[in-house]
């Protein structure tokens, strides 16, 4: 089927819903929600079959839902509407959850039930449920519904008919969940601030200013008379609570200079905080975001960075735990990011907040590739690259550059930088890349510019197995791979196998050449005349909304196919088809 997705902006799980589509054989493109007569234009010139909303913040023109089945994707259990179900899930304690494929009508999240899907939530924040499993949910719910449409006899159920808690609940605002610091526990407060986080944000009034708080954890260790700023962790703030504390790792001051989101010893530097008793960042009892764990041969290397943005402080931290772990005498290291993300490579918003963001790129990239040398370089270990989290641009090929790239199913790649104003990349990915995939489909991927999903990657041996089907079962089958290799009886004949070849690739061309060479090209878009980088970084850490779609994900757009049936062989970016290349 052609099928259309419409959507605010091209977030993880429309990613992941174009990856799957596209994969099951649809002939899939995107517009964003732009405004009704661009979303008209659209699907005239596409003519789709269906058009699916997985995100949207205003309702879908009746110009299209009257003459086409549209699916809205709504984050919630059937008979839930509004548009803040994630929130007040989180809020009410709801311990199931779901997300439920319903048709457009006049009455916004009111059209009937084509498919629907539940899961167990957590304690976790509104945009790691929303990235893990509503991401998952949702994927089975469209599928089952773009099945049952395509069967052509299904009959979509009126929501009242559907056995569920679900009703119409309003606008989550922040007076709804607003901190009252002399009677909230600290689990009530860390539960309004998760409610919030990724957006808007917690508004409560710390340090004497307004801020937006992101990233709230239980600290253990401090306390004071609550709602004050009593310590320090690295990049977090320790606020005490009327029953210990919370480390606030993020802020937003919407009336600074720096009105987006910044780790919070940055946004508050100018308040005093830095002669606050410091508790060691990663200790046990300190804002902990890199932890490492030794079982047997095994060192598991975990590294939490919020929003998977790595600064130049955090890859200098994570490369010293790298050391440290191989110091340790493991045989085996397990580089397993975060659970939401692994890695999207340097940090745009300290980058964009710093007195010379060229400098602070140029140091951040030079941070990222020391790390990715390191690995690159360990030849006294096998390492393991394991993705529970998402990877961007960087990221990527920080995780290529160790031995063995490990996925899940549900796992969504970008493997490239010119998203970023043609930002040329480095980690070494000019050596990388070619060595996994081949010259032509490394070329490939770098210019498709698309979301790739794990079996894609696996394929174009970006990935080097696929461990589970989903972020839940990864983890355990990854730490029990990690102990079967470190079990292997061959095992010092791979790690000098692995030497061997290092030896010889270094020969040929040392990695300190490719280095150099990428950084020359990177100092141009640091430094050069052409100024895309920066003007791509302000609107990415700005969020300047899009004025139109992309070219890379609206097929419709592109020139060859006028809006007529486009020849998917020959119309689709070169990066998803690739033959399949003997490696
Ligand atoms: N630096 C700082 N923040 C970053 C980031 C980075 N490198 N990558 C992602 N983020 C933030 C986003 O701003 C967003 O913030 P929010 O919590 O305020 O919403 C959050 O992480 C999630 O990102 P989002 O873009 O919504 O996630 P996604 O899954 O839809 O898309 C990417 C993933 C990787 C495609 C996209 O985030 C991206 O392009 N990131 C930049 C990658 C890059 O160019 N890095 C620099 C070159 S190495």
């Amino acid at each position: 089927m052609r099928i259309l997705l419409l959507t605010h902006s091209f977030n993880s799980l429309t990613q992941r819903l174009f990856v799957q589509l596209t994969e099951q054989g649809h002939e899939v493109s995107v517009e964003f929600d732009i405004n009704d007569t661009v979303t008209v234009d659209a699907v005239d010139r596409f003519l789709p079959d269906l058009v699916i909303a997985p995100f949207l913040k205003r309702a879908i023109p009746e110009a299209v839902w009257r003459h086409r089945v549209c699916f809205v994707v709504h984050p919630g259990v059937p008979g839930d509407r509004g548009p803040s179900a994630l929130d007040w899930a989180i809020l009410n304690e709801e311990r199931r959850w779901g997300v439920t494929v319903l048709q457009a009508t006049a009455e916004m999240d009111g059209g009937p039930v084509w498919a629907s899907s539940d899961f167990a939530t957590r304690d976790a924040t509104k945009a790691s449920l929303y990235r893990g499993e509503v991401t998952t949910a949702a994927v089975a719910a469209v599928t089952e519904a773009v099945e049952r449409f395509a069967a052509g006899d299904y009959a979509p159920v009126a929501a009242e008919h559907i056995d569920s808690d679900g009703r119409p609940r309003p606008l989550c605002r922040q007076v709804d969940r607003q901190i009252d610091w002399a009677k909230d526990s600290t689990a009530a407060i860390l539960k309004k601030i998760r409610s919030a986080d990724g957006f808007p944000g917690l508004k409560a009034t710390v340090a004497g200013r307004a801020l937006y708080l992101y990233d709230a954890h239980e600290a253990a260790t401090i306390s004071g008379a609550p709602g004050t700023v009593v310590a320090t962790s690295g990049p977090a703030i320790g606020i005490a609570t009327r029953d210990g504390g919370i480390w606030v790792g993020h802020v937003r001051d919407r009336e600074s200079p720096q009105p987006f989101k910044l780790p919070a010893f940055v946004a508050l530097t100018d308040s005093n905080i830095g002669a606050l008793p410091r508790v060691e960042c990663d200790s046990q009892g300190g804002y902990r975001e890199i932890i490492t764990t030794i079982d047997g041969d095994v060192a598991t290397i975990d590294f939490e960075f919020y929003n998977g943005a790595m600064g130049t402080a955090q890859c200098e931290r994570l490369l010293a735990a790298f050391d440290a772990a191989r110091s340790s005498g493991a045989r085996v290291i397990v580089l397993a990011g975060g659970r939401d993300f692994w890695s999207n490579g340097m940090h745009l918003n300290l980058i964009e907040a710093s007195d010379s963001p060229a400098d602070a790129s140029w140091q951040n990239i030079n941070a990222i590739d020391d790390l990715a040398e390191a690995v690159i370089s360990a030849t006294d270990c096998l390492v393991v690259a394991a993705l529970s989290g998402n990877a961007g641009a960087g990221g990527v090929f920080l995780a290529r550059a160790a031995d063995y790239v490990w996925a899940h199913e549900q796992l969504v790649l970008n493997p490239h930088y010119k998203d970023m104003g043609n930002l040329y990349g480095s980690e070494f990915w000019t050596y990388l890349l070619p060595r996994c995939c081949g010259d032509v489909r490394a070329g490939q991927i770098i210019e498709g510019r698309l979301p790739m999903g794990a079996r894609e990657a696996r394929e174009l041996g970006l990935v080097d197995e696929v461990l589970a089907p989903d972020r839940l079962q990864f983890a355990a089958a990854a730490r029990k791979r990690a102990q079967e290799i470190a079990a292997r009886d061959d095992l010092d004949l791979l790690i000098a196998e692995k030497a061997t070849r290092r030896d010889a690739d270094e020969a040929l061309r040392p990695l300190a050449d490719y280095r150099a060479g990428e950084l020359e090209r990177m100092r141009l878009n640091f430094y050069g005349f052409d100024p895309s980088y920066h003007i791509a970084r302000y609107d990415f850490v700005y969020k300047t909304p899009r004025s139109h779609t992309p070219l890379t994900i609206a097929r419709h757009r592109r020139t060859d196919t006028h809006g007529h049936s486009p020849d998917v062989e020959s119309d689709r970016p070169p990066a998803s088809r690739p033959a399949r290349q003997a490696s």
